[in-house]
């Protein structure tokens, strides 16, 4: 699914309500070991929630058909964080607990309808995918070294892309007013979240 195939209504609403903390940046790039070791995981971690929206979602061919090939891609993302910690000498360090994300989980629907679950899970994923994309976007523009400029712009592309779809995915299967209203309930959720959260250069989010 190309973006030119997104409505003008739907891109305008995607918009993250707050800015990062533009001193985050500095701090990502004097600690680069921890935020590519940080940014490798996020990546495993959606090519995994990928794989496991399509084996709770058989039904839905789109669905399927479409996360497919997002698999191999985050896979591949992870593959090149991975060589580019090897380039450097740096090592993959272990998971960090994922405090951005658990926070996330907090405000999604508690026994409600399957409907509902599938939607907090597709906008829980398009806003992991915006934010993420959002901060590639801050690093591919304010690190000092060029090269890292362009790793990053690469990353956001691809992100860029992806929040897209699990919205359109979403619209897809549910009500598009339906949609739209809990897309902006998390928008404004996600931006409290940042607002309360301590920055710091270690973690993508
Ligand atoms: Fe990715
Ligand atoms: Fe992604």
């Amino acid at each position: 699914m190309q973006k030119s195939e997104l409505s003008e209504h739907t891109r305008n609403i995607l918009g993250l309500k707050l800015p990062t903390d533009p001193r985050w940046v500095n701090l990502a790039e004097i600690s680069l070991e921890d935020i590519l070791t940080d940014h490798a995981y996020c990546e495993q971690k959606a090519a995994i929630t990928c794989i496991s929206l399509i084996q709770k979602n058989p039904e839905k061919d789109l669905l399927v058909e479409e996360l497919s090939p997002i698999v191999t891609e985050e896979w591949g993302h992870f593959r090149m964080v991975l060589s580019e910690l090897k380039k450097r000498g740096l090592k993959l360090g272990r998971q960090r607990k994922d405090i951005y994300v658990n926070k996330l989980l907090e405000f999604q629907i508690k026994g409600g309808s399957p409907t509902e679950r599938f939607l907090d899970q597709m906008l829980i994923m398009a806003l992991i995918e915006a934010r993420s994309c959002e901060r590639f976007k801050r690093l591919s523009e304010g690190m000092d070294d060029e090269y890292m400029r362009k790793f990053y712009r690469k990353f956001m592309e691809s992100e860029a892309g992806h929040y897209t779809l699990f919205i359109t995915l979403a619209e897809h299967y549910i009500d598009k007013t339906v949609v739209r209203n809990r897309w902006q309930q998390w928008l404004n959720y996600e931006k409290d979240l940042m607002n309360s959260t301590e920055v710091r250069g270690d973690r993508i989010h």
